[in-house]
């Protein structure tokens, strides 16, 4: 856990001037994965993890910030739009502040000092809560008092588009953005509108199980699954013949997809299969969770899951047999990969006296057959982007 005052004292004594100081959050999804680029329904919450960032504004157009989890510095100028794609964490945030910019936010120069305590690499999307963090701060550091909060997502997405060069949906910034302590969000990535869902959980938690596996497809695989989709949506304008076409996938019906499949290359049927059962999914299990019904809700997310490994093949070995470990267990209502796949985390809604039983079973089955050690984070829903 971030320290927050010890790293305002550490900016005083770095900026000699007090700061205001920022968090983001990283998120998990309960259900809805891969659907956002399709028009769809997701459902995360926000963890309690999260991105810190002190900062104070400068007189000129120049933008430092220092990482003291990788002891690393980056600088540029707003005035100046420097390449995109450096590689580098620097296309995280000058591309959010270049997007900010773009929007019309009056952002100015800063010092910006962070720390974060969301696991990199983990699938638990550090790069959203320092994004949010990033977008957060300079908007509020340049005056602002009133935040559009989905515009801050929208900004964090556009860097993931144009300077990290990785083409995700919106879902992850959303959370970071707009999460709340004690719900979930159901979001309409059409619409951009969210309700929320408040856990009631019971004795119940939920349970991030990171099997600390990445496999390298990850992105290109991701960018395949979005072409996927698209040529998915043409063939099935083309033979359902409706007017107006569907323009995503959100607008195809089960039904639809049965008197059309027949017609469409297998491969091509089944990733659409699954992104549209997974909306279906993901509606039914925002109502069951509403109602505290969790053994509807944790056969949803089981159901999530073999779609994902079967129908849409983003998942891996790995999580597999993490999924498989906490779905024998007793007090498990459902298990299911969670992010973009190809390793990475999963979720469980467990009852919280299994926690221990289940984490140890995973342990045991991921050590043996693959030689990895997972880590567990029973986490809880909190809040988005905020000044601390
Ligand atoms: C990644 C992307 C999200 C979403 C998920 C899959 O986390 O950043 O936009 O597409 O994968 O649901």
């Amino acid at each position: 856990m971030i320290d927050p005052d010890r790293l305002r004292r550490q900016f005083e004594a770095e900026y000699g001037e007090k700061p205001r100081l920022f968090s983001a959050p990283g998120r998990v999804n309960l259900i809805g994965e891969h659907t956002d680029y399709n028009d769809g329904y997701v459902m995360p919450m926000a963890i309690d993890r999260r991105t810190y960032i002190a900062g104070s504004a400068r007189r000129d157009s120049r933008v430092l910030v220092r990482s003291l989890n990788i002891d690393s510095s980056i600088e540029f100028d707003l005035a100046h739009p420097g390449p995109t794609r450096r590689g580098s964490w620097i296309d995280y945030v000058e591309g959010t502040a270049r997007a900010l910019l773009e929007r019309g936010f009056d952002i100015r120069g800063a010092n910006l000092l962070l720390e974060s305590d969301v696991p990199a690499g983990a699938g638990l999307s550090a790069s959203a809560a320092l994004e949010l963090a990033v977008a957060y701060a300079l908007a509020s550091l340049g005056g602002a008092t009133h935040l559009d909060r989905v515009q801050l997502a929208l900004a964090g997405q556009a860097a993931e588009h144009h300077y990290v060069g990785t083409l995700c949906g919106i879902m992850d910034q959303y959370v970071a953005a707009l999460g709340q302590s004690g719900i979930a969000l159901l979001i309409d990535c059409r619409s951009l509108d969210f309700t929320p869902i408040p856990l009631q959980l019971g004795s119940a938690c939920v349970l991030i199980c990171d099997t600390r596996v990445k496999h390298e497809l990850s992105s290109s695989a991701y960018n395949e699954r979005r072409q996927q989709c698209e040529a998915g949506v043409v063939m099935l304008a083309a033979e359902l013949g409706r007017d107006p076409p569907p323009r995503a996938l959100r607008d195809v019906s089960e039904a639809d997809l049965d008197a059309c499949a027949g017609r469409m290359p297998p491969l091509i049927a089944r990733r659409c299969r699954h992104v549209v059962t997974e909306n279906a999914r993901t509606l039914a299990a925002a109502a069951h969770l509403k109602r505290g019904d969790l053994l509807e809700l944790g056969a949803l997310m089981s159901a999530s899951h073999a779609s994902l490994r079967d129908d849409y093949e983003v998942s891996c070995a790995e999580l597999d047999e993490a999924v498989a470990a906490a779905s024998g267990q007793p007090g498990v209502y459902g298990s299911r990969m969670t992010g973009g796949g190809f390793g990475g985390c999963t979720v469980t809604v467990l009852e919280r006296e299994a926690v221990d039983r289940v984490s140890a079973a995973i342990t045991h089955q991921l050590e043996s057959r693959f030689d990895k050690t997972p880590r567990f984070f029973a986490t809880q829903a909190c809040d988005g982007a905020r000044e601390d």
